[in-house]
């Protein structure tokens, strides 16, 4: 999960790494009394999840509280890069000096972590990498040792800070990575990390993605989500705890295994190209266990999408078998009907692998009228884009 960077900026404060005080808002009047608070001058920042904040003109200088409202009325509402702002940030100003840059984030390929570091900070750090590779210092970090007193000495000299500024971002590298550490992170970066007029060093800009993986430690994490962006039927199918994540086509899609679901996508992309081009509405992996209870939540969500005109149940019987798994479909269509939800487009569904005879003659019993059985991956999911087209 993305942060926005005034919730990286408060997770920075919270480790004490150096940042400047700040207020979040939605609204462009409640700029002055924040501005004032903030000592009469502000810096008014757009609060998107998208880099680029102060080329688009995100990001601008008020001098005074009826100046910051006028700039936050302009920055509020917005367009980034498709992202509408509908929160400012305003932050105390801060009398640069020199910007640099910092970073620490997982190096999957290299199976390590690294750290990144640059004199050269700011909005351009991008072009710095591409252009002068040789001015962004990277060096690997062993997640056991993590960011020593010398490792971060290492990185400095790396980098080739100024020796003025040398101890106190030694300071700053080890209590960022213990923000990162401690928050479960897979990146943080600091861009600008300042020097001020006064030769103090200041985070000024945060960029902080966390592992949802680590949700289950980290209870303070929810807090941070912004529901407001999230899907509504992606909300909904986390809450049962599903793997749903939402498409733009028409085929709904059920399946156990990531394996299959993702191969179930492709095969029925590719037969909707004989149909007009319909596509999969969704991602769904039911899992191993695809109880009743699994099955009625999935099928809830997927008929719950109105963009959904045909649902492909595609189940390869494993460890459950698939008598259990038509038991569940003949179930959980009971379910929903006794619980008043329409059930009223077609499923098709097909079993193979472990007691696919018995889990078909299952189906076949139950004689449910919207649901159809084809034996193979393609004729199933030829036909489920065949009743999506209709
Ligand atoms: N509190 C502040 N005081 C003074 N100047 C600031 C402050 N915050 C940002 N700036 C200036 O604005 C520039 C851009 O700000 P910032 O880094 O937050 O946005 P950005 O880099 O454009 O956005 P993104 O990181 O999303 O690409 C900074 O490099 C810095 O020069
Ligand atoms: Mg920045």
């Amino acid at each position: 999960m993305d942060l926005f960077e005034y919730q990286a900026r408060d997770l920075f404060a919270k480790h004490g790494v150096p940042v400047l005080d700040g207020e979040v808002i939605d609204t462009a009047e409640a700029a002055a009394g924040v501005t004032e608070r903030l000592g009469g001058r502000a810096v008014v920042k757009a609060q998107v999840k998208v880099g680029g904040r102060g080329k688009a003109g995100g990001v601008k200088l008020a001098k005074d509280p009826a100046d910051a409202v006028e700039k936050a009325s302009q920055i509020l509402g917005m367009d980034i890069k498709g992202h509408t702002v509908h929160k400012v940030m305003l932050a105390q100003t801060a009398d640069i000096a020199e910007e640099y840059y910092v970073s620490y984030l997982l190096d999957r390929a290299n199976r390590t972590f690294l750290a990144m570091a640059s004199v050269e900070g700011g909005m351009d750090i991008e072009e710095v990498a591409a252009t002068k590779p040789e001015a962004l210092a990277k060096i690997p970090v062993d997640a056991n040792e993590g960011v020593t007193e010398a490792k971060a000495r290492e990185i400095v000299e790396a980098a080739k800070f100024p020796a003025d500024v040398a101890d106190q971002i030694a300071d700053v590298l080890q209590t960022l990575w213990k923000t990162f550490i401690a928050e479960d992170a897979l990146l943080v970066e600091v861009n600008p990390l300042v020097k001020t007029g006064d030769g103090q060093i200041i985070a000024l800009d945060g960029k902080v993605s966390l592992d949802a993986n680590a949700d289950f430690r980290q209870p303070e994490h929810e807090a941070l989500e912004d529901k407001a962006a999230a899907d509504p039927l992606e909300a909904a199918a986390k809450a049962k705890g599903l793997n749903y994540v939402k498409l733009d086509g028409e085929v709904g899609i059920i399946g156990n295994g990531a394996g299959l679901v993702m191969s179930t996508l492709d095969v029925v992309a590719y037969a909707g190209e004989n149909h007009g081009g319909v596509k999969p509405a969704n991602f769904l992996d039911i899992g191993g266990g695809a109880s009743a209870e699994v099955m009625a939540n999935g099928l809830e969500i997927i008929l719950g999408d109105p963009a959904v005109k045909s649902v492909f149940v595609n189940v390869f019987g494993g460890i459950t078998a698939c008598d259990a798994v038509a038991n569940g479909i003949v179930q959980a269509l009971e379910l929903l009907a006794s619980k008043g939800e329409e059930v009223n487009k077609p499923l098709v569904v097909r079993l193979d692998g472990n007691n696919a005879e018995l889990g078909r003659q299952i189906l076949t019993d139950a004689n449910h009228p919207l649901v159809q059985q084809v034996d193979t991956m393609d004729g199933a999911a030829e036909r489920a884009a065949e009743l999506a087209a209709k």
